[in-house]
Parts: C-alpha cells; sequence; structure tokens
C-alpha cells in the first residue's frame, strides 16, 4: 500500500520561534522522519507576500527558514522541503477555486476577520489566503495537515473546497484532508504571557544569540511572590514555556518545585535558560553552519522544486481536462 501524504506550510515572515517549533515544526519533523508519509514541507513565501515588501527580506527569510527546520533535525533524506513558490501551479489552482467559492464564505475565515474588526486593511492576497493555502493542500493531495491550532479552520476551508470542486465537476477528484493538532500546544505563552507571537514582539527565537536568548527568558513576566512563596505552576509563563522541554519525569520535579514553595523567580528563569541552551546544542552550531554556506540549502530548494512541480503538474494536467482548459 502507498504511504500516507502530509503536506505541511510555514510562512517566512520573520525570524522562527519557539511557538513556531512546538506550535507546527516538531510535529512535522517527528513524522517526516517516521518515514511513514510521504511528506511534503514547504517554505510559504506566496503567502509571506500579503506582509513582506521586501525582496532580499523574503530570499533572507526564506532560506532561515530552511536552516531552521534542517538545524531542528529535519531528515531531509524523508521530506520533500521545497519553497511553495517553486510550484507556481497552486496559484493556477488558487485561481480555478476562487470562482467555487463566495465572499460571504471567504468573509467568514478568521484571519480576515481579525483584520477587518482592527480595521486594518486587507489586500485581496490576504482574503485568498486561505484558497491559497487548500490548493497547496490539494494539489499535493494530502491526507494529513500537521498544523497549529490557528491554522485549524484553514484546513476546513481545504476540505471544504475540495468538496465544492468534485460536485461542481461531478468528480472525486480531491481528497478531503485531516487536519493534525497538538492542542496543548495553542496556549504557549509568550515572556509577556499572550500567545507567543511575532505580531506581539514577546517570542523567543530558535537562534538568536546566547545574549539575546538570555535577555528574552529574563523578561519573561511574572507576578510579585517572593522565593519562598508556593506557586501555582498552571498560573506561571516561566513553567509553562519550560514544561514544553521536558518529559514527563522531569515535568514532575519542576511542578514540585513550585508548588513547594523555595523556587524563586529568578532560579526558574536560570533553570529555563540552562534547559533552552541545552536544547540548542548542536542546532545553533548547524543553524549557523547552513547559514555560513548557503549553497547546500539552494541546491536542495532547487531539487525538490522540481519534484514538488512535478507532483503537481500532474494533478494539473487532469484539472485543465476536467475544467475544459485543455
Ligand atoms: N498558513 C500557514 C501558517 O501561517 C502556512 C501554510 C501555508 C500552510 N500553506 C499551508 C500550512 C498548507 C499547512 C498546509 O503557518
Amino acid at each position: 500500500m502507498s504511504k500516507k501524504i502530509l503536506v505541511s506550510g510555514i510562512k517566512p515572515t520573520g525570524r522562527l520561534h519557539f511557538g513556531n517549533y512546538f506550535g507546527a515544526m516538531k510535529q512535522n519533523i517527528d513524522l517526516s522522519n517516521s518515514g511513514e508519509y510521504e511528506s511534503y514541507v514547504f517554505i510559504a513565501d506566496y503567502h509571506a507576500l500579503t506582509t513582506v515588501r521586501n525582496g532580499d527580506e523574503l530570499r533572507q527569510q526564506t532560506i532561515e527558514a530552511v536552516a531552521s527546520y534542517i538545524a531542528c533535525g529535519l531528515d531531509v533524506s524523508k521530506v520533500v522541503l521545497f519553497k511553495q513558490s517553486s510550484v507556481p501551479q497552486v496559484t493556477e489552482l488558487t485561481w480555478i477555486f476562487n470562482n467555487l467559492v463566495t465572499i460571504p464564505y471567504m468573509m467568514r475565515a478568521h484571519a480576515f476577520k481579525d483584520r477587518e474588526a482592527k480595521n486594518e486593511e486587507v489586500n485581496l492576497g490576504l482574503f485568498d489566503y486561505p484558497v491559497l493555502m487548500a490548493s497547496d493542500i490539494l494539489i499535493y493531495g494530502a491526507d494529513i495537515v500537521p498544523v497549529g491550532a490557528d491554522q485549524k479552520q484553514h484546513v476546513e476551508y481545504a476540505r471544504d473546497i475540495a468538496g465544492y470542486y468534485n460536485r461542481a465537476y461531478n468528480v472525486e477528484e480531491f481528497k478531503l484532508p485531516k487536519d493534525l493538532i497538538i492542542e496543548n500546544v495553542a496556549s504557549l505563552p509568550g515572556v509577556d504571557g499572550q500567545k507567543m507571537s511575532k505580531g506581539y514582539n514577546n517570542h523567543i527565537e530558535l537562534f538568536c544569540s546566547d545574549e539575546d536568548l538570555k535577555k528574552r527568558v529574563m523578561s519573561i513576566v511574572t507576578d510579585s511572590a517572593s522565593p519562598e512563596d508556593k506557586k501555582n505552576p498552571d498560573e506561571n509563563n516561566i513553567y509553562k514555556i519550560h514544561k514544553l522541554f521536558l518529559n514527563e519525569e522531569e515535568d514532575k520535579n519542576l511542578r514540585e518545585k513550585f508548588e513547594n514553595g523555595g523556587y524563586g523567580y529568578k532560579q526558574a528563569k536560570d533553570d529555563l535558560l540552562v534547559t533552552i541552551m541545552k536544547w540548542r546544542e548542536g542546532k545553533k552550531e548547524k543553524y549557523d553552519e547552513l547559514l555560513s554556506d548557503t549553497s547546500f540549502i539552494l541546491n536542495l530548494l532547487k531539487e525538490n522544486g522540481e519534484s514538488a512541480r512535478i507532483k503537481a503538474e500532474e494533478k494539473m494536467i487532469i484539472v485543465r481536462k476536467q475544467i475544459g482548459l485543455e
């Protein structure tokens, strides 16, 4: 039997942080490395265009995203790791799908509604974001889409759109994909306690300098409890971040430290810093090495872009026939 297909993307709109890592990257890495899937992971540079307005910046952030994935342990022999824009077929499919969705339906998308609620200007690319994402997912025939909780609705759009197409043309062309979300991770707080996000500037980058890492960890917001006080770990930002790095046993020990009292915030931050530094051991060096000579990444993107494009084009040949373009 052929393997199930996994598709996932990440937007290169800034350096990747631990919210990205625990929210989406880690699952993509674990699932791809397991070898159980035919795995497509891409850097969503077309999607980034909704906000990024600088070519050099987008190029650089795309390469950094690839370097982050590899440094974090993604086995490139078990995944097609590529650039979304290496497959312009997804924009062609987006145009086709655009004709099957209505404006009221698109207006229900969270990303759009949130921007509207804040009175931000919404460009057509952002409005169409879910349709481009549906094309990403459907063009490779995804069975599962591992994403952060914030992307759940987008996967539902992909399912809907697959259904609209299949019904409109009376075919069974597009499979209905499933999302795969690790729920508890949705709540990873940033240093200020809000959801970790570059938008809030409360994030901790995976591969910033040691100095910046320390600054960020030390800036985690806490209450005014004194070191002797007993503390509830579940109401504590330092704990909520720290626990993601720990196994069950370590987690239990850390909880006890908070609960027993005598564990001050300074100590808790120092311990978290040690944990993150350990996590970065080997990875940070790998990341820096990949970026010091980008030829490995550029070659990889070129080769993988080609194989992703071939797979997508096979689908488009069928689609163009079904809808009458060929
Ligand atoms: N929208 C996703 C994000 O912001 C990135 C993305 C684009 C994606 N296309 C995708 C994720 C397809 C999964 C599948 O993180």
